[in-house]
């Protein structure tokens, strides 16, 4: 059973530690997660980006980066990981079920967004299976921009 814990002095080391794999690193799927603080702090006054540590009990398995827009009533999973010797025991999986359970129960917002970048098809197939579908591709960003709406 996952927890999304705000960050705090006791996890802090243990989200900068997490690692992808260098495929993935290559690949550039996602920042690294200092990057991820930093822009959390960069709207801490705005106070609807929230970074979070994934922890399944003492463990520290992975991280996420909530976007709230109330305004356009959209709810973002900016960012998520699974450090890479927990990927491939259903971490994702749960990660992406928890955001859903908290946007079904939050009525804010009309919808739930994910994006990946072109070729990330572990996460593409993931949010597919999960009922998400395709919006847009932003070829800005090189990234599919998929929704959820129940
Ligand atoms: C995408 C990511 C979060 C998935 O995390 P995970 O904990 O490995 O996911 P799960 O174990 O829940 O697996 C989800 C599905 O993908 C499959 N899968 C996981 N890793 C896989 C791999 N390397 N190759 C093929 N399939 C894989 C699983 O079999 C599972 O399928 P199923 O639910 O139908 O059985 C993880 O790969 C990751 O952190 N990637 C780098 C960062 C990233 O891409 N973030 C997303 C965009 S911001």
């Amino acid at each position: 059973m996952i927890k999304f814990a705000e960050i705090n002095e006791d996890n802090y080391e243990k989200v900068l530690k997490l690692k992808i794999t260098d495929e993935q690193d290559k690949s550039k799927f996602i920042a690294p997660n200092v990057r991820s603080i930093a822009d959390a702090y960069l709207y801490r006054e705005a106070g609807d980006v929230f970074p979070y540590a994934v922890e399944d009990g003492e463990a520290v398995v992975g991280f996420i980066l909530l976007d709230e827009d109330a305004e356009e009533k959209e709810l973002m999973i900016w960012r998520m990981m699974v450090d890479k010797d927990y990927q491939g025991k259903g971490y994702g999986r749960a990660i992406v079920e928890k955001v859903m359970e908290m946007f079904e129960s939050d009525d804010r917002f009309d919808v739930l967004i994910a994006d990946y970048v072109k070729g990330n098809e572990v996460m593409g197939t993931l949010l597919r299976s999960l009922g998400f579908e395709e919006q847009e591709f932003d070829e800005e960003n090189n990234e599919h921009v998929m929704w959820y709406r129940s």
